[in-house]
């Protein structure tokens, strides 16, 4: 049996799955792979382990001859037609819980670095302009007595939460349901989505991409934040309509913005580059040498769970 992996992966992954006797085929390029190349690659393939950069729509699952799952090694699977896979009897797997630690950790490295200015203090100190102490050099917002606004208060939304409370600051949730374990996690309340843009002083995104998240925060609801706010996302960059976004940075109507992802990733508007209140980071929420092998492996043991004719660890 053949599984095809859309690009190289950190641990063991290969023989694992080559112990298992199968045949691996891995696109070993620097670059995400084309979906012609996709197609070439995978239509004889009985498994798929792919990537969130790689876009499995209907006309590549189409080209699936044999595929009886689709192992994505990511928690979101936005770049997947999970129902039409499913209408094809190809089951689709993601890796969650596993990297809540990380993103969460980066979630938080994020916050930190746009509240006490991290970055215009790391660029003034190298360029030679640390001269004296000065009272009102780079003032930046204390975190204690601030309210934090989660939007999905799920697995990573939780442990973002979880690192936030020891910095002494207040929690308020938005979800599409009541979450009780993280009410009592937190002691945080579910408000609306425009009282907690309009109320908190930290927004932090946690939400999936699906057709009810996109543009989440837009160019009416990012009006309401407060002129000394901070917006983190290490979530999906489609969840915020980056050009509004931008706007309000231009015009300093929030204090600033840490992302980890974009709209139209990896092409960023370059305006961003121009602002001094944004911190920019390439998509690595869940980078971290533990993690990234532990996803490449849980995608492989799904595989492997497959093709033995067992049920998926971790099914979307
Ligand atoms: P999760 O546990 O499913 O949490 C998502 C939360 O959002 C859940 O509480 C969910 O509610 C809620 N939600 C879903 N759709 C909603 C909607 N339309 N309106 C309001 N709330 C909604 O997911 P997770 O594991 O924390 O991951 C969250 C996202 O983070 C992933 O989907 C991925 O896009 C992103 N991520 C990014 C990185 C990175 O490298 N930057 C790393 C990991 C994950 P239900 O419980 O009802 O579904
Ligand atoms: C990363 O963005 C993931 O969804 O795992």
């Amino acid at each position: 049996m053949k599984i095809f992996i859309t690009q190289e992966l950190p641990g063991n992954v290969e023989e694992l799955l080559r112990k298992k006797g199968f045949d691996v085929d891995v696109f070993r390029k620097n670059k995400i792979i084309s979906k012609r190349e996709l197609i070439r690659k995978a239509k004889d393939a009985d498994g798929l382990i792919s990537l969130l950069t790689n876009t499995i729509d209907k006309e590549v699952i189409d080209n699936l001859n044999f595929c009886r799952i689709i192992a994505n090694v990511a928690v979101g699977y936005n770049n997947i037609d999970v129902n039409y896979a499913k209408s094809k009897n190809i089951f689709v797997t993601n890796t969650p819980g596993i990297l809540n630690d990380a993103t969460a950790d980066l979630t938080l490295a994020l916050i930190l670095s746009c509240a006490r200015r991290l970055r215009e203090g790391d660029i003034y100190t190298r360029g030679n302009k640390f001269k004296a102490w000065m009272p009102q050099l780079l003032l930046g917002m204390e975190l204690a007595g601030k309210t934090v606004g989660i939007i999905g208060a799920g697995r990573i939304g939780s442990e973002v939460a979880k690192r936030l409370i020891p910095f002494k600051t207040k929690i308020i949730y938005y979800d599409r349901t009541v979450k009780r374990d993280f009410e009592k996690l937190t002691g945080a309340k579910k408000v609306s989505l425009n009282f907690l843009i309009n109320n908190s002083d930290i927004v932090s995104l946690h939400i999936p991409l699906n057709d009810k998240t996109y543009h989440l925060l837009n160019n009416e609801n990012l009006k309401l934040m407060k002129p000394t706010s901070i917006l983190a996302n290490t979530s999906r960059g489609e969840v915020i309509e980056e050009k509004s976004l931008i706007d309000i940075l231009k015009k300093r109507k929030i204090f600033a913005a840490g992302m980890d992802v974009y709209e139209n990733e990896p092409d960023i508007n370059k305006e961003l580059f121009k602002l001094d209140n944004v911190i920019l980071l390439p998509h690595i929420g869940s980078a971290t040498v533990e993690t990234r092998s532990k996803m490449a492996s849980l995608a492989a043991k799904n595989v492997i769970s497959v093709m033995l004719r067992k049920k998926p660890i971790t099914p979307v």
